[in-house]
């Protein structure tokens, strides 16, 4: 069961008249709503690759699914209630269908472990994410999307803790060095950076152009974006000593900017 309960959070109280008009908040919070909602089928997936290990799959399914598809929930609710002359439902439709089609098993790492590691970088990414979101929302005095961003930033560290778990269990077995750990966690960076969010964009806002948002991502990245947690979090399953972990810190935030992430 998740943590926290959606419905409970008022909706009501958001100043609607002043938050509509900011259309890039409509653009990452719609995007983060259709992503998040679509995490039913990378449950499927990962119950299938980790079959047998009742205790990932029991979590996976008790735990992990029901927080992702509340962030989903909480999300779209936001953007219908601010934006509710956007069409959410057959917006999502056309994403769905398109994205669905490229969630297969094809794009999992080769073995658990590894697939471990990509997914401690997708909950760096969202848990960085969520981050971001609320310091911005704090940054327009937007408590209610404060309070939405913190309760899912909390969720993603947890989702992020426990496939940490996952990947030293299975580590223990597949004994990857940090040479492999690094190109696993290098390949799923790159691969982040994201046909998920091109494709959700393209229903979401299908008159702009995807670079235009990517420009303005970059801008609020500048701005909000954890750098230091997100290289810390990266970097913690090659476990550095820390004054390694500190020299190397600096080259891969510039790594993760060059990125674009
Ligand atoms: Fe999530
Ligand atoms: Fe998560």
């Amino acid at each position: 069961m998740p943590k926290w309960d959606y419905r409970k959070i008022d909706y009501d109280a958001i100043d609607k008249e002043r938050i509509a008009p900011n259309d890039f908040l409509f653009k990452v919070v719609a995007i983060a709503s259709f992503i998040e909602i679509t995490s039913d089928l990378y449950e499927r997936n990962l119950v299938e690759f980790y079959a047998g290990d009742e205790a990932i799959v029991g979590w996976l399914e008790s735990t992990w699914e029901p927080e992702e598809i509340q962030h989903g929930k909480a999300l779209r609710r936001y953007v219908e209630t601010v934006w509710p002359e956007f069409d959410w439902e057959s917006a999502y439709a056309g994403f769905r269908k398109e994205y669905g089609a490229l969630c297969t098993l094809d794009e999992f790492q080769p073995t658990r472990a590894k697939e471990m590691l990509a997914r401690m970088v997708v909950e760096t990414g969202t848990s960085t994410l969520y981050r971001a979101m609320h310091d911005y929302a704090e940054s327009i005095d937007e408590p209610i999307l404060a309070e939405i961003a913190h309760n899912i930033h909390k969720d993603e560290v947890y989702h992020y803790e426990q496939f940490d778990r996952g990947f030293e269990k299975y580590n223990r077995e597949e004994k990857l060095g940090r040479g492999e750990i690094t190109k696993v966690i290098y390949a799923r960076l790159k691969m982040a950076n994201d046909e998920d969010i091109a494709i959700a964009h393209k229903y979401i806002a299908p008159d702009e152009d995807f670079e235009a948002f990517r420009l303005e991502t970059k801008e609020f990245a500048k701005k909000f974006y954890p750098y230091k947690m997100a290289v810390k979090m990266l970097m913690h399953p090659l476990h550095l000593h820390r004054h390694i972990e500190n020299a190397t810190a600096a080259t891969a935030q510039k790594a993760l900017q060059i990125l674009g992430i």
